[in-house]
């Protein structure tokens, strides 16, 4: 080697060391760029760049949860169509509803896939027959149906409601109608994702393959292929990574991430979507709640009736999860209900006042008489002729009068 050429490799030596070094310095500054995790195949891409991983791929790391959440309502609150998502029923005889006298809806169950079908009665005329492609509502009080034209996406004229078995027209919707835009706004309560392709946001075309259906893990708990790619690439690692930690949150933060979808109807300031966990809600959408109006409705305001009630303002520390395991199916758990609580009125003067007696007479179940269903004044459903009112548990804990049917 002549001593030219030893200069070159000399100085490309020298140079290649000052890059690794600058590498180096670069990586412990970004350790990000560092890249401690696998790329993970996503299943969605978020707008802001994070990536989705689904939750099977959670299942070697978190079994135990995964087994237990796809159980909730939550994840089986929206789903592509099939014949075990869908709850309505498509027996003859039972597959039909009448809007006003005037117009026959009949549901069809076909080889190439569910479909509404709408007639005028009079003379048999045709109207549409639209095919059932997406489900809404887990269908523990009722199911929606969207249908697809191109990538535009409508919410069909009859939904089915569980509690009478029967079809029913969608709340709010009294007269015929051509079928209605459903707006990302829907999707952001009972999805993961959805991918809003029209330009101000504000429309109703999505991209089909970006939408997460179902409340999943990433719903809560960020898009977080990152965590893991990190934790696959590091087996060892006992302290979690790249993933949102409710642990860490603060009590307005927690409420917060549930708030999102219980609080009901919200004013949005930002777009659908934009908000994640551990950011401040009322920078993302204001509630049209007061503070302690107790008129508020019952129907998905679980948030505003909650903090109303002088179980949360005299705690310290009451958030959704002093009741709710967020990965378990606790409908109907009313003995775990009772347990919590006790947890803060077994002691003096917050001990129930009602004598024993009356207490027995109902199993001494503090929800039936503390928390009470009651008629959602929004949430109405027709049936034939006759509206009727969705019931749902309020959460302004509080003392009623035996007749809760008379209450505001
Ligand atoms: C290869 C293993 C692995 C996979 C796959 C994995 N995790 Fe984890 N995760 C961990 C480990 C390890 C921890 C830390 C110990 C713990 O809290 O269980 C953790 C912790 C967490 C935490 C708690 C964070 C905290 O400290 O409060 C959440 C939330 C979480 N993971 C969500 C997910 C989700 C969602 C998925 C799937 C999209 C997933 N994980 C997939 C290994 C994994
Ligand atoms: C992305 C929106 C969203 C978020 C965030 C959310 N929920 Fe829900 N939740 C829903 C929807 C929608 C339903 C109705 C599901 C159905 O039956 O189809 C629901 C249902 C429920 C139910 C009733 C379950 C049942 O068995 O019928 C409980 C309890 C609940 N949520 C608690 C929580 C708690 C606690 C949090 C916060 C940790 C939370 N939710 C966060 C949207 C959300
Ligand atoms: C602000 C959040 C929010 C929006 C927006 C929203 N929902 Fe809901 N929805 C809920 C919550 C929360 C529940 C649970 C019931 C309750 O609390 O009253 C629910 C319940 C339902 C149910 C009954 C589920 C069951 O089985 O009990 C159906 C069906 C439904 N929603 C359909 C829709 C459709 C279709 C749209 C959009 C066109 C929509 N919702 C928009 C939050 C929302
Ligand atoms: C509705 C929101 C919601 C969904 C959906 C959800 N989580 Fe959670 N998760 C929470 C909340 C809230 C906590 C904190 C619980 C607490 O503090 O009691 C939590 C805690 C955790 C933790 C740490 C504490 C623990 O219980 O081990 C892990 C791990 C976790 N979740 C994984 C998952 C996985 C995996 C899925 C999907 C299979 C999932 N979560 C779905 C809300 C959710
Ligand atoms: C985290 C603790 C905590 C939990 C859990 C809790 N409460 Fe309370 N509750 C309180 C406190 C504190 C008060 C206020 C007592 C006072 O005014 O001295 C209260 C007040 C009440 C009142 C009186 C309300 C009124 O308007 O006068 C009733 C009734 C009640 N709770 C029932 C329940 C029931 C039923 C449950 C379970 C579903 C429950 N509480 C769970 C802490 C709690
Ligand atoms: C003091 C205990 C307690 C707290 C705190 C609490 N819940 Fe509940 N929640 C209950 C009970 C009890 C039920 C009735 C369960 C049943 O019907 O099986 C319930 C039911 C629900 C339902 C189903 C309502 C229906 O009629 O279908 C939703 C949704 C819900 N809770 C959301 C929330 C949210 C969101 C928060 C926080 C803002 C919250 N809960 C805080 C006790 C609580
Ligand atoms: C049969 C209905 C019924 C049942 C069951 C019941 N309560 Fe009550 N509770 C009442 C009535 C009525 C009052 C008001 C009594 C009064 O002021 O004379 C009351 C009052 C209370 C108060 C307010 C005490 C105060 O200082 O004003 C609390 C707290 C309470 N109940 C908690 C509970 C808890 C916890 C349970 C379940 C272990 C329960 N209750 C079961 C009907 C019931």
């Amino acid at each position: 080697m002549d001593t030219h050429q030893s200069t070159i490799l000399k100085s490309f030596l020298i140079g290649a060391g000052l890059f690794f070094v600058a590498l180096a310095i670069y990586n412990c500054k970004n350790p990000e760029i560092a890249s401690d995790y696998l790329i993970i195949e996503p299943i969605a891409i978020h707008e802001n760049g994070k990536a989705f991983a689904g939750s099977t791929s959670c299942i070697p790391c978190h079994t135990d949860i995964y087994n237990s959440h796809i159980g909730t309502a939550h994840f089986k609150t929206s789903a592509l169509a099939d014949s075990s998502k869908i709850k309505g029923n498509f027996e003859f005889g039972k597959n039909t509803f009448t809007l006003n006298d005037r117009v026959l809806f009949t549901m069809m169950a076909t080889d190439s896939g569910f479909y509404q079908r709408a007639n005028f009665i009079h003379n048999e005329l045709e109207l549409f027959n639209l095919q059932v492609d997406i489900v809404v509502g887990s269908g523990t009080k009722g199911q929606s149906y969207l249908s697809w034209e191109e990538d535009a996406l409508f919410q069909l004229q009859t939904s089915y409601f569980t509690p009478t078995d029967r079809w029913t027209s969608s709340p709010g919707l009294k007269e015929l109608i051509s079928p209605r835009p459903v707006i990302a706004r829907c999707f952001e309560c009972h999805s993961t994702y959805a991918k809003n392709t029209t330009p101000d946001k504000k429309g109703n075309h999505f991209d089909k393959s970006q939408i997460i259906y179902g409340i999943d893990c990433e719903r809560c708990h960020g898009a977080s292929a990152k965590h893991v790619g990190y934790h696959i690439k590091n087996p060892d690692a006992k302290v979690s990574k790249y993933v949102i930690k409710h642990s860490a949150l603060s009590k307005q933060q927690k409420l917060d991430a549930c708030a999102l979808c219980h609080s009901g109807d919200r004013k949005p300031i930002q777009p659908p979507f934009s908000f994640t966990i551990g950011d401040d809600l009322s920078k993302f959408s204001t509630s049209e709640t007061k503070e302690n109006n107790i008129s508020l409705d019952v129907h998905g305001n679980q948030y505003g009736l909650l903090t109303a009630s002088k179980c949360f303002t005299k705690s310290k520390n009451m958030d959704c999860t002093s009741c709710h395991n967020p990965h378990k199916n606790q409908r109907n758990q009313t003995s775990t209900f009772i347990q919590k609580c006790i947890q803060c009125h077994s002691k003096g003067k917050t001990v129930c006042m009602a004598t024993k007696d009356v207490q027995r007479m109902k199993d001494n179940n503090c929800i039936s008489c503390h928390m009470p269903l009651i008629s959602s004044k929004s949430m109405k459903i027709q049936l034939d002729t006759m509206e009727t009112a969705v019931k749902v548990r309020t959460h302004l804990i509080s003392i009623y009068p035996e007749d809760t049917s008379k209450q505001p």
